[in-house]
């Protein structure tokens, strides 16, 4: 497949696919609202790839809008990022996350049908497993969610696998990503999160910086070797060739989920001494009381999309912090300049 619809490319996982899909000489077209991203994103691809990306710049919720992309683009496939993913806001914010995220996703689905176009990658989520043990299988039955967001990738799914059973010239990859970090190796894109980051690898390169001044680890009584959480962080470069290998299972007619993930875990304190090591840079940490609604252990049997897509996320830990920190010293205001 050549012609690409990416909508939310210019955001973190987004901009890092978009600049692999250039590289593998297709065409692509962004759509974004730019409410968690920034314009100039497209001149980072193009100095990456030597190819600007077509931009419009409107919202998935917007039927119109998104029938015109599909036939200005000629689309042959549409992978699917935009998303709010804030799970604290999802809380506070529950009605904002349904409109966003299931509402977005069925009138982009509309759109799609309208147009003919029947083949989506969707950026699903290792939250839809909810509490169950690791590692996870795709072929687990998905939990509770703990918080809206996670409730929404959990509901899109399941809205994505009736289309694929009512309409058999559907395709679609949900593909279930674990912890993505790090950023491209030019050091000229990567995660840019407003305020204050809520996820650990950016929380840890801003402290580094010189942002913020400790960092706080959530808990050191988990039933873990050393009492931190476990988490299965991949380098989102090989997330982004994972959602290239993704577009070749939509061959195939149905609904096809995928961990993406490197099927192995770090715990926190093993995160903040590798980043330590690597970057010499201090990381002031204090140990804090636990997160509400952590898991002491969350990593991927990555087995499925390794014997079925030939995909498996290899790229070191160390090599990991060394992006996540070129990314980070490069532009200590990430893309606000
Ligand atoms: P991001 O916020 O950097 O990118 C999302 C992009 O979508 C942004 O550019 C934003 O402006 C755009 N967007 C949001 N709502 C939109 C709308 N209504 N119309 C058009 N554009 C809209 O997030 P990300 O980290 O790149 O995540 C991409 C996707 O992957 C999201 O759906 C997220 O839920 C999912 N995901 C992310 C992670 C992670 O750890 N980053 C983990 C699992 C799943
Ligand atoms: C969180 C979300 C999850 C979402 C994922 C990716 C929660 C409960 N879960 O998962 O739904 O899909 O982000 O966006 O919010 N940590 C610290 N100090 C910090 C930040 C994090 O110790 O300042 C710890 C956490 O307790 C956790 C680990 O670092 O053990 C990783 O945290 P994070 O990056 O937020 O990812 P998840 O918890 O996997």
């Amino acid at each position: 497949m050549k012609r690409i619809l990416v909508t939310g490319g210019t955001g973190y996982i987004g901009s890092h696919t978009v600049v692999e899909l250039l590289q593998a000489g297709c065409e692509v077209t962004i759509v974004d609202n730019l409410s968690n991203s920034f314009r100039v994103v497209l001149e980072r691809i193009a100095s990456i790839s030597g190819r600007v990306p077509d931009f419009i710049e409107g919202d998935i919720r917007d039927r119109a809008v998104m029938e015109a992309a599909l036939k200005h683009s000629q689309a042959e496939a549409v992978i699917h990022f935009a998303g709010l993913k804030a799970v604290g806001e999802s809380v506070e914010q529950p009605l904002k996350y349904y409109d966003n995220n299931v509402n977005g996703t069925l009138v982009l689905c509309e759109a799609m049908n309208a147009c003919g176009v029947k083949k989506l990658i969707f950026s699903s989520s290792a939250t839809v497993y909810g509490d169950a043990a690791a590692p996870y299988r795709e072929d687990m039955p998905l939990g509770r969610a703990t918080n809206p967001y996670g409730a929404s990738k959990a509901m899109i799914e399941r809205i994505l696998e009736d289309q694929c059973i009512a309409d058999s010239d559907w395709s679609v990859g949900a593909l279930r990503y674990f912890n993505p970090i790090g950023a491209h190796a030019s050091g000229l894109i990567g995660e840019d999160p407003q305020g204050i980051p809520n996820n650990l690898m950016p929380f840890i390169s801003k402290v580094a910086v010189g942002q913020l001044p400790q960092l706080s680890i959530f808990g050191d009584d988990y039933d873990t070797p050393d009492g931190t959480c476990i988490r299965d962080y991949l380098h989102v470069g090989d997330l982004a060739d994972g959602h290239a290998k993704a577009l070749k299972a939509l061959a195939t007619p149905g609904y096809h989920v995928f961990n993406l993930g490197t099927g192995r875990g770090y715990s926190v304190k093993e995160m903040v001494e590798t980043f330590q090591r690597v970057t010499g840079q201090a990381v002031p940490h204090v140990y804090a009381p636990r997160r509400e609604g952590d898991l002491a252990e969350v990593w991927a049997d990555a087995s499925k999309a390794k014997r079925e897509l030939g995909w498996s996320a290899d790229t070191p830990l160390e090599k990991m912090m060394e992006d996540t920190w070129r990314w980070q010293s490069g532009n200590p205001n990430g893309y606000r300049g």
